[in-house]
């Protein structure tokens, strides 16, 4: 098989990527190791930025999340027994964030790449990315046992954190920065209408909790918990109890339980690779980095990758030029960057860390304290969380 672009990976980079060569006239294919129903179903995260969400709507994909989304003005961040809101509106000039889920995202994506006669192939085995350091570059793999190659111009490593493209990339051309957090995110979908209508962030000596939601009869709840935690030592009335008490306020804000419906435990890790490309093979994505979930940045970043991507290799087919891909990654990394800076300053300022010292407690409160007093310190987080606008 022969295409222009060979992807690898069918989550929200590799997807997004193939819709937008797509709409410049550009062949692709999109090869995936775990079946269709197992990514549209893989509960992961919610939060759209704003230029995410143009994005999905000026390119054709938005009419669900028009429909169903929930656009979100503002958050909730609680300590001390006390909410304060950080209105995002007021701070940017209008802007907000839309609830939707990303297994939701992924949905359209492959629908619409599908109707257009795209190639999205599921279920495929023994991946492996070759000869990208030349002009040639391949990718095999085996369908029912079947070998299969798809020769291409360019490979796209849209696979993920786990995936094969990072780790085929020669030694000592990525550099890795990392930090691993000592605690993880306990996650649950309970069947019951949210508590509240915006997000709510709480700090609480026992440790974090989120509360989130995907519709008005679907409630998104998360709590810190250790980074080994078994999830068999959380039966449901254990978790409900420990969210309530995070959760708790001096005016006795109520926690509304329902079925839980699905339960995770997530890792906290910050990585980056650079540079994000060797030769004729591109990172995008998770493949790339990974940011803590605090800031809700990780779909969001994947898709702002893969939109420099997508423009870089337009222009080259265009012209023939190479320059916007040569600054691929140093493009991409500015706002890597700035994203794992936030994500990492939401995380630690909302945290329970066993080390903390008093002296760390006293800071997290004053942190949090200036935030929600400071309107310099409020439009910081706000403008962050909604997006850092576009390079291009
Ligand atoms: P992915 O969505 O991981 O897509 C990669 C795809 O490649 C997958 O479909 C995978 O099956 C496929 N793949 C892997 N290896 C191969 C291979 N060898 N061959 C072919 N295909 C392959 N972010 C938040 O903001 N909030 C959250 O609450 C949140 N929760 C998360 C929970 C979990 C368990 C995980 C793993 C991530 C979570 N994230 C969250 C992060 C967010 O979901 C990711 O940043 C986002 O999915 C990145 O998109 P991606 O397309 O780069 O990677
Ligand atoms: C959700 C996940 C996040 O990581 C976050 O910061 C906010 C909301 C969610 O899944 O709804």
């Amino acid at each position: 098989m022969r295409t222009q672009v060979g992807i690898v990976g069918a989550g929200p980079a590799g997807l997004m990527l193939s819709h937008l060569l797509h709409l410049a006239g550009i062949d692709s294919v999109v090869i995936e190791n775990r079946s269709r129903k197992y990514v549209e179903e893989r509960v992961r995260a919610g939060v759209l930025e704003q230029g995410t969400v143009e994005l999905m709507v000026e390119t054709g994909v938005g009419a669900r999340l028009e429909q169903i989304g929930l656009v979100h003005h503002g958050i909730e961040l609680r300590f001390n027994g006390h909410g304060h809101r950080i209105d995002f509106a007021d701070l940017t000039g209008g802007k907000g964030i839309t609830i939707y889920a990303q297994h939701e995202v992924v949905r359209d994506l492959t629908d619409a790449r599908l109707a257009a006669g795209g190639q999205v192939i599921f279920e495929v085995d023994d991946v492996i990315v070759r000869d990208f350091d030349g002009p040639k570059p391949f990718i095999r793999y085996h369908t029912d046992s079947a070998a299969q190659q798809i020769e291409c111009d360019f490979i796209a490593g849209c696979d993920g954190f786990h995936g094969i493209c990072r780790p085929t990339i020669p030694a000592g051309v990525l550099t890795a920065f990392e930090r691993v957090y000592p605690f993880a995110w306990l996650g649950i979908l309970a069947e019951v209408a949210p508590s509240s209508d915006e997000l709510i962030y709480a700090n609480h000596e026992r440790g974090f909790a989120l509360h989130s939601m995907r519709s008005p009869q679907l409630t998104r709840l998360y709590l810190q918990c250790a980074p080994d935690e078994q999830i068999e030592a959380w039966p449901d009335a254990r978790i409900w109890e420990e969210l309530h008490r995070r959760f708790a306020t001096r005016d006795r804000w109520k926690l509304s339980e329902g079925t839980v419906v699905q339960k995770g435990i997530t890792e906290m890790r910050s990585f980056v690779v650079e540079p994000m490309q060797c030769g004729n093979l591109f990172l995008a994505g998770d493949a790339a980095h990974i940011v803590p979930p605090t800031g809700a940045k990780g779909l969001n970043l994947a898709v702002a990758d893969v939109r420099v991507l997508a423009r870089a290799i337009v222009e080259f087919y265009r012209s023939g030029s190479r320059e916007l891909l040569n600054r691929y990654s140093e493009t991409c990394l500015r706002r890597v960057w700035k994203v794992q800076r936030f994500s990492w300053w939401m995380t630690s300022m909302l945290h329970r860390f066993d080390d903390n010292n008093a002296f760390d407690r006293h800071r997290q409160m004053a942190e949090l304290d200036y935030v929600t007093s400071s309107r310099a310190a409020a439009q910081s987080l706000a403008e962050n969380y909604v997006g850092l606008p576009m390079e291009d």
